[in-house]
């Protein structure tokens, strides 16, 4: 097994099971030819999202870590009428591309990217005092994801979901002496885990066409 096995299921899956359409090609190659970096989840993976935002019913979502808004539409084609997606984008070139994106899938209306280190941003979400979410992606900077977990539980209400991608790092989550920061935020986060009784959540790893890794799903209790 290798990648190129990986990669090859992973287009298989594309032209079976997880078809794309115009509006989600649009996206990806707007992104590309922007040279935003090519680290957006899969379609496999995003239809997950979908799948599971729809499971719950979700009517409001939050997502930490923008990019290209491909995740992003994903989610919010699976709200009803009203839903909203709130996303989190450092880099203002990202949120530029990713605001054509999602205004090119006819979303305009349910996104709302804002600008800024999800550290300054969510706070002042939360000072909103606006509904809580029903599920929330985190796939921002690694290094801070224990950080972004716990703003997730202060926004979040029993029955959410909270799922946190790239927590394998190629099997490198295991090594707990790594110098690599991205690694000892997963690493934080799963000693938060451990403890956590506010949460059921489970980690699942992952090969495809983006390597090895996986993601964390945890239900608010
Ligand atoms: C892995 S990409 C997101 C991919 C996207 N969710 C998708 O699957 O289509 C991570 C994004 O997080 C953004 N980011 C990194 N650090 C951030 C921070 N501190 N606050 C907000 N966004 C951040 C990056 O600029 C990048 O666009």
């Amino acid at each position: 097994m290798n990648q190129e096995q990986w990669t090859a299921v992973d287009r298989y899956i594309g032209d079976t099971v997880v078809p794309s359409d115009s509006a989600l090609v649009a996206a990806l190659e707007a992104s590309a030819k922007a040279e935003l970096p090519a680290i957006a989840v899969t379609a496999n993976q995003g239809k997950l999202l979908h799948i599971l935002a729809r499971l719950i019913a979700a009517r409001r979502v939050l997502e930490i870590g923008t990019l290209g808004g491909y995740s992003t539409i994903w989610l919010a084609r699976a709200l009803p009428k009203g839903g909203r997606v709130i996303t989190l984008e450092v880099n203002p070139k990202h949120a530029e591309v990713a605001r054509a994106n999602v205004a090119r899938a006819g979303l305009a209306k349910t996104v709302e990217i804002r600008l800024g280190a999800a550290l300054e941003t969510l706070p002042k979400l939360a000072a909103e005092k606006a509904s809580a979410f029903d599920l929330i992606f985190i796939d921002a900077d690694k290094a801070n994801i224990p950080e972004y977990f716990a703003w997730s539980l202060k926004l979040s209400h029993p029955g959410s979901l909270i799922i946190v991608d790239n927590v394998v790092r190629k099997g490198a989550v295991i090594e707990a002496d790594s110098d690599d920061p991205d690694v000892q935020g997963v690493r934080r986060l799963n000693e938060m885990l451990a403890k956590e009784k506010r949460v059921t959540a489970t980690t699942i790893q992952t090969v495809g066409s983006k390597g090895y890794d996986g993601f964390t799903i945890a239900l608010v209790n």
